[in-house]
């Protein structure tokens, strides 16, 4: 079925963008709580997006990049058609493994005090700047897909 933004693209894909984009402001939001002092919101907010994410890559995402990147892989990564959604993809797995591994740390007490970092805002701000630059790559594969 086609999307509704007017390009190439099917539904899933302009749903994907335009969740992506929502979740991405979501977490310039989740940040300004933090700011704010506002942490039960910010944890809530920060960690189910991680959740909806997971949602995201495990129905859309990752379907579309075995049925439409690997097959053509390694041959393909000189054209930016597969290099751009390889990058976009190892990025996103770290931003996610990243991103959950923040959610245990600041969220839980399930970690060995031997994997709890301090620093939370180095850690968040780092998280945050990835994230933004998964999402960039992501709408340029869109861009070259569409
Ligand atoms: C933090 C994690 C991630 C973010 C923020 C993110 C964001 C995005 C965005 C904004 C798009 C453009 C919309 C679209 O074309 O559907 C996209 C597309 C895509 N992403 Fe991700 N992504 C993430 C993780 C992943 C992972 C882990 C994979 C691979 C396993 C992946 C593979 C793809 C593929 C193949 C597309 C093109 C989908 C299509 O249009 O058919 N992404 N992503």
């Amino acid at each position: 079925m086609s999307g509704f933004l007017g390009t190439n693209a099917p539904l899933e894909a302009d749903i994907n963008l335009i969740i992506q984009l929502f979740m991405g402001i979501a977490l310039l939001v989740g940040m300004m709580l933090a700011r704010r002092r506002r942490y039960r919101a910010h944890a809530i907010c920060q960690g189910s997006t991680m959740m909806l994410n997971l949602v995201m890559i495990a129905l859309i995402m990752f379907p579309s990049f075995r049925d439409g990147v690997i097959p053509d892989l390694p041959a393909g990564l000189r054209k930016p058609y597969y290099s751009v959604p390889t990058l976009h993809a190892a990025l996103g797995i770290t931003a996610q493994l990243l991103g959950l591994y923040i959610v245990l740390r600041a969220g839980t007490h399930l970690l060995p005090r031997a994997l709890c970092f301090q620093n939370y805002k180095l850690w968040m701000r780092t998280e945050l700047a990835l994230w933004w630059v998964v999402i960039v790559f992501g709408a340029a594969t869109y861009y070259l897909w569409y």
